[in-house]
């Protein structure tokens, strides 16, 4: 067996980042960067780190992902989510590393109504969305050529706060819960997103890429799908009705795209690999969070 492919994981301790720890394939060897320890705002001591690991890969799941405070917080904002993944490439370069970042679909403007493909225009309608694209911007800028920016959407795990585990606190608590029904995307389980990344990386087709969940899902059919679910898996929970609401009903900080559907066929063509359906994926989570249905 050859030397092990060496990975810097940045971002290793968020909810996506532990779950990429998880996927490793043989034959990498994992040091994990772990935030705060690994400071995407403290750019001498991210080199450093990279320079003495000297790896061959580094996969940035760092981000500041709080998207409602990054309205407030636009200047951190832009730091952390754009000048952070600028300093990545700047250092794979000079390490010759492949880099690998993870976007969002929040880089477009979700006035669509087909997916939108890699090459479609941006327009981050929110400061969290700008900052991701001063991302992008900047790993482009810094001329690398060995990159992976693979733009994701709705992502839920085992390692985080998300939405799928507020719908089953929620279901457990109220009787009636009121969901958004207007804005249309693809779940992702970071179990199938992390898996993705490491085919990508495998195939050495260097660039932008999308990838989500397959199907689409209003948040109303997801919350619904995540009760469904939980009943079959014997949860007992207090909710009778999911009333689905408008956008303009749950006024929130930060603008959401009303369409994020994105187009998985240049993932697919790339690794030859099918992408699992949200409701699959969501059944496969569910089944680890609460038992097999019938079990
Ligand atoms: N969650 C979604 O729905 C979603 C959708 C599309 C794209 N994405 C993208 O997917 C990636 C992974 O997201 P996630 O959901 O796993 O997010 P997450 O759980 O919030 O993980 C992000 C990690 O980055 C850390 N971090 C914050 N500031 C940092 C800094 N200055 N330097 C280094 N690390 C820092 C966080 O630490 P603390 O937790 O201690 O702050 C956290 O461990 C991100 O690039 C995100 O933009 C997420």
């Amino acid at each position: 067996m050859g030397a092990p492919i060496k990975l810097v994981l940045i971002g290793a301790n968020g909810m996506l980042g532990q779950t990429v720890q998880e996927a490793l394939p043989v034959g990498y060897e994992l040091v994990a960067g772990n935030y705060p320890q690994v400071d995407l705002l403290q750019p001498s001591l991210v080199a450093k780190i990279l320079q003495e690991s000297s790896p061959d890969i580094i996969v940035n799941c760092a981000a500041h992902t709080a998207v409602d405070a990054c309205e407030k917080e636009q200047e951190l904002a832009l730091h952390i989510n754009g000048e952070g993944p600028g300093l990545l490439a700047a250092l794979a370069k000079k390490l010759a590393a492949v880099l690998v970042h993870v976007s969002t679909d929040y880089v477009f403007d979700g006035a669509s109504s087909i997916p939108y493909r890699e090459e479609d225009d941006t327009g981050p309608q929110s400061a969290y969305g700008r900052s991701k694209l001063a991302g992008e911007q900047a790993i482009l800028e810094r001329g690398l050529e060995r990159f992976f920016i693979v733009r994701t959407s709705w992502l839920y795990g085992p390692h985080g706060k998300n939405f799928v585990e507020t719908i089953l606190r929620l279901a457990g608590e109220k009787e009636e819960i009121r969901i958004v029904a207007d804005q249309i995307g693809s779940p992702t389980l970071t179990d199938d997103l992390a898996g993705g990344l490491f085919r990508l990386l495998k195939t050495e087709l260097f660039g932008v890429y999308h990838f989500s969940n397959e199907g689409k899902c209003s948040w109303h059919e997801f919350a619904c799908a995540i009760v469904e679910g939980a009943r079959q898996r014997g949860a007992k929970l207090k909710v009778e009705r999911i009333v689905p609401i408008r956008t303009e009903d749950y006024p929130l900080p930060a603008p959401r795209p009303a369409f994020s559907l994105m187009d998985k066929g240049k993932y697919r063509a790339a690794t030859g690999c099918d992408v699992p359906h949200w409701r699959e994926a969501l059944g496969r989570y569910l089944d680890r969070r609460l038992g097999k249905i019938g079990a």
